[in-house]
């Protein structure tokens, strides 16, 4: 068999039909099932999008009525499994929320029945998925808590999830404009395309594996700095900006100072965080909705990121004429959720709660294929036939 060599990071292969959703990088577009992503984002809800995922069409009210109270119900996780989550986020260390949720995950198919994708039928695996989704935010705000010595919230049945999710972290509902900034940035997340996290969910549903180890090695995928880890780190040099501009700095100032911050990042090697993207060539669609969110929501902090992304794009350009790199969606993702409350180490794992109903979505549509993904690597190493 002649092999096909794909590029690195096989940006230039196709490895599966699906009709989950698209992005379009030459265009700054992204689509779920049709619908464009950041339409969804400015005009729905959450439970409706999520539903989208789950059964392949937008809810008439009543679907939507009995999904949302069905997932109202799943979100009340098994007491051994809360239990496990309290031991794990309580555990000495370098605590890590996603991480913690990871090894919690990793118990999940033993406590709730799950049983390998290859066993069970669609409708099953249909039902798996949304209870696991929806134990996401609580299994996350119960691991965040224990590790601040707190106990989990007992989730409210009168909460949609962006709500429930703040509530599960912070133990305060929070007012309606910052559960509704944090209810678009869940939408303008849940999927993606294949990116390194969900093909890494299908490789493993391929193999036929437990929809909880195709979630947890998504996880894995998803906590490095290059995928889902950046955006506490864009609002660090969001910080470091601010440091380095000094008490007097004004908003007209920031992005002289973020100009020269950019430069000596670049001089010094270093990638700036919340900037440039594997598929976009031109705008990232996510980051101009998430900048319209944060300015909605306005402060200091909002205004000072919009004169940054001016320059820093500047700076970037002037780098690399050739390759323009734009905000991507971690750059605002940090200032919108800081301003509703959720602490730092928070971010990554609130892009979880949302991506978990697109990773469940692309397991259940590699479930439906029943061919293991399984590519070849070419040997660059020393000749063979050495005497051993
Ligand atoms: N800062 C500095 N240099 C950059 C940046 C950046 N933010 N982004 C890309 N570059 C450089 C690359 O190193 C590369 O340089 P080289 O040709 O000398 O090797 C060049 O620009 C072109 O890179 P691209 O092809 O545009 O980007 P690539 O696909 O390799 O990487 C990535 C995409 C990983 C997102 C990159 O832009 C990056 O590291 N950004 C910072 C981290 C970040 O924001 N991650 C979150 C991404 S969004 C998400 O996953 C949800």
């Amino acid at each position: 068999m002649t092999l096909i060599d794909a590029a690195p990071g096989l940006s230039d292969v196709s490895v599966a039909e699906t009709t989950i959703g698209d992005v379009r990088g030459d265009e700054g577009f992204y689509h779920y099932n049709r619908y464009p992503a950041t339409d969804l984002a400015r005009s729905s809800t959450f439970e409706r999008v999520w539903f989208l995922f789950v059964h392949g069409h937008l809810p008439e009210a009543a679907e939507l009525d009995a999904f949302t109270a069905r997932v109202r119900a799943e979100r009340v996780v098994p007491q051994d499994l809360l239990s496990l989550a309290r031991t794990i986020g309580a555990t000495p260390g370098t605590h890590r929320a996603l991480v913690d949720l990871r090894t919690v995950l990793s118990a999940a198919a033993q406590y709730t029945g799950m049983r390998p994708l290859w066993d069970s039928d669609a409708d099953t695996r249909r039902e798996d998925g949304v209870r696991l989704c929806a134990m996401v935010p609580t299994l996350l705000g119960a691991v965040h808590r224990a590790a601040h010595g707190l106990e989990p919230v007992t989730p409210r049945d009168d909460l949609d999830t962006a709500g429930h999710w703040l509530h599960a972290v912070t133990g305060e509902v929070a007012g309606p404009d910052e559960t509704r900034a944090i209810e678009q940035y869940l939408i303008a997340t849940v999927e993606h395309g294949f990116n390194a996290s969900t093909f890494t969910a299908r490789v493993i549903a391929s193999t036929g594996a437990d929809l909880p180890s195709a979630i947890c090695g998504a996880i894995g995928a998803f906590s490095g700095p290059l995928h889902g880890g950046a955006p506490d780190r864009a609002l660090d040099a969001l910080d470091a900006i601010v440091t380095r501009g000094g008490p007097a700095m004004t908003v007209a100032d920031a992005g002289d100072v973020a100009r020269r911050w950019a430069q000596d990042e670049l001089a010094a090697g270093r990638r700036l965080m919340g900037f440039g993207h594997a598929v976009y060539r031109t705008r990232d669609p996510r980051s101009d909705l998430l900048r319209e969110v944060a300015t909605r929501l306005g402060g200091r902090t909002a205004a000072v990121a919009v004169e940054v992304e001016r320059a820093v794009v500047d700076v970037l350009a002037q780098a690399r004429p050739d390759r323009p790199r734009y905000a991507n969606v971690e750059f605002y993702a940090g200032v919108v959720m800081d301003r509703c409350g959720l602490p730092r180490d928070m971010f990554t794992p609130t892009f979880a709660v949302s991506r978990v109903v697109g990773w469940t979505a692309n397991v259940l549509e590699q479930a439906l294929d029943r061919h293991i993904i399984r590519p070849r690597a070419t040997y660059v190493g020393p000749p063979v036939d050495q005497p051993v």
